[in-house]
């Protein structure tokens, strides 16, 4: 028998029916690093443009919400020139989405703890959020010093606080007043989760608000992850059956 090559099949996605919202675990930059003998800090360099190609092609495809994990409030565990490198790639993007919202008519928000940031940065923030106000393009949530458990706390130290205020009543708290306390407020669901890296595990990203999504995972690092990875993660989102708890 010849030798049989199989020819690259390639992934059928059906554009007219994507998930709302995706999320993204931006894992695997350290060992993509490391793979080439580079310093850590150069695989976060790698993904962070990873993160530029793949929202920008999420935005031509008309996804609606694209919601990224950047940076977790356990991340602060690792070295300080880790962190600091981090910091420095998230004011370069900042500084460069802005451009780039105001030509594409894109939102950009932030989910998690703001206040760890240096000041100036913090600033720009508040900027994207001020310019998403105009327009109704694509919706970006960068994750960043986001912890899952960490939002659910502050939302009940925030609802507390309102019903000591009087201005709501314990008995009255639901799934979807609490939801309103998130940072994803106002923000449907995720309807599919992405974890390159090859690890299977959640690590605090969006607890509430994946309570059924629909996960896939893939051992590509994330800098390597393309168009055809996406197109293959949106596929199996398209071949699963969703039941919500029902038949
Ligand atoms: C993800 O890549 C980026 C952050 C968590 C900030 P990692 O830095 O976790 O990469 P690995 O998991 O060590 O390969
Ligand atoms: C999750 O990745 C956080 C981000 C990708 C920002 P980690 O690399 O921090 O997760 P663990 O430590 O492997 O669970
Ligand atoms: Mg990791």
């Amino acid at each position: 028998m010849g030798i049989f090559k199989p020819r690259k099949r390639q992934v059928q996605v059906d554009f007219d029916h994507l998930p709302r919202h995706v999320a993204i675990i931006m894992d695997g930059n350290g060992r993509w690093a490391k793979r080439r003998g580079l310093p850590r800090t150069a695989g976060h360099a790698a993904g962070a443009e990873t993160f530029r190609s793949i929202a920008t092609y999420c935005q031509t495809i008309g996804l609606e919400y694209l919601t990224v994990y950047a940076f977790s409030t356990e991340n602060w565990k690792r070295p300080a020139e880790e962190v600091s490198s981090i910091i420095g790639l998230l004011k370069k993007y900042l500084l460069e989405s802005i451009e780039k919202m105001e030509r594409d008519k894109i939102r950009l928000h932030f989910f998690g703890d703001l206040e760890a940031l240096p000041p100036e940065l913090r600033q720009l923030t508040v900027r994207t959020d001020d310019i998403s106000t105009r327009y109704d393009g694509m919706q970006v949530n960068v994750c960043f010093n986001y912890g899952g458990r960490d939002e659910i706390v502050r939302a009940a130290k925030t609802f507390a606080a309102d019903c000591q205020a009087g201005k709501h009543r314990p008995e009255e708290l639901t799934e979807a007043l609490l939801s309103g306390y998130l940072y994803s407020a106002g923000i449907p669901d995720p309807d599919l989760v992405i974890r390159p890296s090859g690890e299977v595990r959640i690590s605090n990203f969006l607890l509430w608000q994946s309570a059924y999504a629909e996960f896939y995972y893939t051992d590509v690092l994330w800098p390597d992850f393309d168009q055809e990875e996406l197109h293959k993660a949106l596929a199996a989102y398209q071949s699963r059956s969703r039941r919500f708890g029902g038949v």
